[in-house]
């Protein structure tokens, strides 16, 4: 059993607080954010995240989890550290390090003893480890030792909690060898492969990893574009491919593309990082690029069907980036609506948790109404354009949706219906190569 301090309690701080918490170690949340501390102490989770509750009310009732926006308080006793706050894009596409460091600084500045630094937050290579490391070394105490380790997180939204008890691999980045197996240990109730490498090898996995499944969507939304024009189904052909175990059958669903606080930025991070060392990613550029036209495509063929958009309603169905979460961060969804109230459509939009979220983001606009059930927000639509893969949608009573609305057309974004039934039952279907 371990005392471990967690800087930062967003969704990766907070996922991997409870879980090492469950796992038995004793685990502080330290957040600057005082208003989030105050909720998480009361149990209350500030964000939508399936599982996350339960655990950590169940920690915290233990005994074994607490919150604080003290880190002199969460690193009394911390053997180690995990380092899990923001790297948000700059606006030049760089990932931001100023709340790492910050962080670095403070528990350097806390510290009271020897500990071991983890590094969870997604970190450039090409120096911002060395950077890290040597803040600590500046603002230790003498005689107090703080080894880095860089050990990305790959858990995904919507199912953190999973994922971060069933991991594919725990990447651990070190030059210090027996703090690197001190943070493998931690992993061994989860009997995952370790991969033992350096720093940079531990970060730039992580861009790889993103931007690979990033390239894999890309790939597919652009094969949907070759398809449609020669009359082939892109859902075929995904399973086709998808059989071939070198290839894999996962995130080969064609739609509006990716979104959410990871892909976007981390394809543009790892564009920032070759273009730092003076090589233009021609291959990262294009998959952003077939990314952000998928959604001028979507309106596109909306546009196609009803001629004219302006002043045709719209049903929106989703607003989260994906199903399952309240994050609405590069949500396609919101790109779709703002296009569409560009163009003059009058816009209802219904998503299950995402409408307070998507509240705050999208500037309020007078063809802008959100709705409180899927059925509102289709009736006497022209069009209805599904955006988020929620599997509710899917069970929708579609005959009831029909008669309920001015219009036949639904483009269906992310593949989520049966292009037959939905044709037979007299709606024009729209989808990406169906
Ligand atoms: C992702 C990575 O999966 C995770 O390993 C990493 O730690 C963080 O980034 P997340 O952003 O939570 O996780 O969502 P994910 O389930 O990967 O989906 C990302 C986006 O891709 C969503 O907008 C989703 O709708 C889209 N997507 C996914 C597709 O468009 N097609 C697919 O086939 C799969």
């Amino acid at each position: 059993m371990k005392h471990i301090a967690v800087i930062g309690v967003g969704y990766v701080g907070l996922t991997t607080a409870a879980c090492l918490a469950e796992l038995g170690h004793h685990v502080t949340g330290v957040d600057m954010d005082e208003g989030k501390i105050v909720l998480l102490r009361r149990g209350d989770i500030p964000f939508s995240e399936p599982e996350l509750p339960e655990l950590v009310e169940q920690n915290v009732r233990a005994g074994r989890l607490n919150f604080t926006t003290s880190y002199q308080e969460a690193m009394q006793r911390a053997d180690m550290a995990f380092i899990c706050v923001g790297t948000p894009p700059t606006p030049s596409g760089h990932a931001d390090m100023s709340q790492v460091e910050e962080a670095a600084r403070q528990v350097a500045l806390s510290a009271t003893r020897s500990l071991i630094v983890v590094l969870k937050s997604t970190t450039p290579p090409g120096g911002n480890a060395e950077r890290v490391a040597d803040i600590l070394a500046r603002h230790l105490s003498p005689g107090i030792n703080a080894p880095l380790v860089v050990n990305p997180e790959f858990l995904r939204e919507g199912s953190a909690v999973y994922d971060t008890f069933h991991p594919d691999r725990a990447v651990i980045g070190a030059w210090d060898s027996a703090a690197a197996e001190a943070v493998a240990a931690l992993y061994a109730p989860l009997r995952c492969p370790v991969l033992l490498t350096d720093p940079a090898s531990a970060q730039l996995t992580k861009y790889a990893s993103n931007a690979f499944l990033a390239t894999k969507i890309s790939f597919i939304n652009e094969i949907s574009r070759i398809a449609e024009r020669v009359g082939a189904n892109i859902h075929a052909i995904a399973q086709g491919m998808g059989f071939d175990e070198r290839i894999g059958a996962e995130f080969l669903e064609s739609g509006l593309g990716y979104g959410g606080s990871c892909f976007p930025k981390d394809v543009l991070a790892l564009s920032a990082i070759a273009e730092q060392q003076g090589y233009y990613s021609q291959f990262l550029h294009a998959v952003t690029d077939i990314n952000a036209g998928q959604r001028g495509l979507a309106v596109a063929k909306l546009g196609e069907v009803l001629g004219d958009l302006h002043g045709k309603a719209i049903g929106v169905l989703g607003l989260a980036f994906k199903s399952h979460t309240d994050d609405v961060r590069e949500s396609p969804a919101l790109s779709v609506i703002s296009m569409l109230c560009q163009q003059g459509a009058v816009v209802r939009a219904y998503d299950p948790v995402a409408t307070s979220t998507a509240q705050k983001v999208l500037p309020p606009h007078a063809a802008l109404e959100y709705c409180a059930d899927a059925y509102a927000a289709v009736r006497g639509c022209h069009a209805v354009l599904i955006a988020t893969n929620w599997p509710e949608f899917r069970s929708l009573d579609w005959s009831r949706v029909h008669s309920s609305m001015a219009g036949n057309a639904v483009m269906d974004g992310r593949g989520l219906l049966s292009p037959d039934a939905m044709r037979g039952m007299g709606f024009e279907y729209l989808a990406f190569a169906n």
